[in-house]
């Protein structure tokens, strides 16, 4: 069944642990969809998963969208939420509105997502007020990795954590339908999960988060590091890398293909064929 963002809130009131993954390409998409998950994320991570940078700052609106509309392809029954990227927010709440409606009219989206706490509210209740629904996302925020000085928990401290607990509150003011909250303290996230009317979905923010969400390539083992929040439920890279030495064996064997792989002519084509070249 088809999970929308309002439904997300009747999950929280109602105890039910809410499960969100990320996913980048129709083949994910179809096969989280075939796990019965229903909240995808079309993170920006997609640019360090897929695209090979070394933070999400560069990705850009055009590549959130590609990867969007394979997603949406792949998983029609989830709740599909784009990632709008680095800037494409904070200049303007007009050009917000105009990147937010493109992930969900040229992407297929059926909501997006956006980094930062009370400073970008007014920004959140201008989509909302236009019928986008909006993710928050506080604590560690990838986008602004430069500024907080690498990729590092957040909320530790009185300052940070009232800091914290207020950019929430701001954010579910302002209309936001879910709060993620990564890399924080599992007792701050659970003190703004149970302030909250609006579901908390938690990484790296420990067991009392209304739902948990994960990079899907971490979870399947497909990454060469993963983060200390993750765990690794598979280990696919290595199980892809096997299957791909034994191709390249039977390949370079001649074992591969056989003819079971390959068709065969119809009858008596070969011997023409033959015939015609004797002639
Ligand atoms: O981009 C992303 O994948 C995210 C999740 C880690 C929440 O923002």
């Amino acid at each position: 069944m088809a999970v929308r963002t309002l439904q997300l809130a009747e999950m929280k009131a109602r105890g039910e642990r809410i499960v969100a993954v990320t996913a980048y390409d129709h083949a994910m998409a179809r096969l989280v969809a075939e796990a019965g998950i229903r909240v995808v994320l079309v993170g920006d991570s997609l640019g360090m998963v897929m695209l090979g940078y070394k933070t999400t700052v560069r990705v850009s609106l055009d590549e959130v969208l590609h990867h969007t509309r394979a997603v949406v392809r792949g998983a029609a029954e989830a709740l599909v939420v784009a990632d709008l990227p680095f800037l494409t927010y904070r200049v303007s709440a007009e050009d917000a509105l105009r990147n937010a409606a493109r992930l969900m009219q040229e992407g297929g989206a059926q909501a997006v997502k956006l980094e930062g706490g009370a400073e970008v509210a007014p920004t959140l209740r201008r989509l909302v007020d236009a019928g986008i629904p909006v993710m928050g996302h506080l604590g560690l925020t990838p986008q602004s990795v430069h500024a907080l000085g690498g990729f590092k928990v957040q909320g530790r401290t009185l300052e940070q954590a009232r800091r914290l607990l207020a950019d929430a509150e701001a954010l579910e003011e302002a209309g936001a339908f879910a709060v993620v909250l990564e890399a924080v303290p599992a007792e701050l996230a659970d003190m703004v999960s149970r302030r909250l009317t609006i579901p908390t979905i938690g990484i790296g923010a420990g067991a009392g988060c209304d739902g948990q969400i994960q990079v899907l390539h971490d979870v399947l083992g497909l990454t060469p590091r993963h983060p200390r929040h993750a765990k690794r439920y598979a280990e696919l890279g290595d199980a892809i890398v096997t299957a791909l030495k034994a191709y390249a064996a039977e390949v370079g064997a001649g074992t591969f293909p056989t003819p079971e792989h390959t068709w065969a002519l119809e009858p008596d084509v070969l011997a023409a064929l033959e015939q015609e070249r004797e002639d």
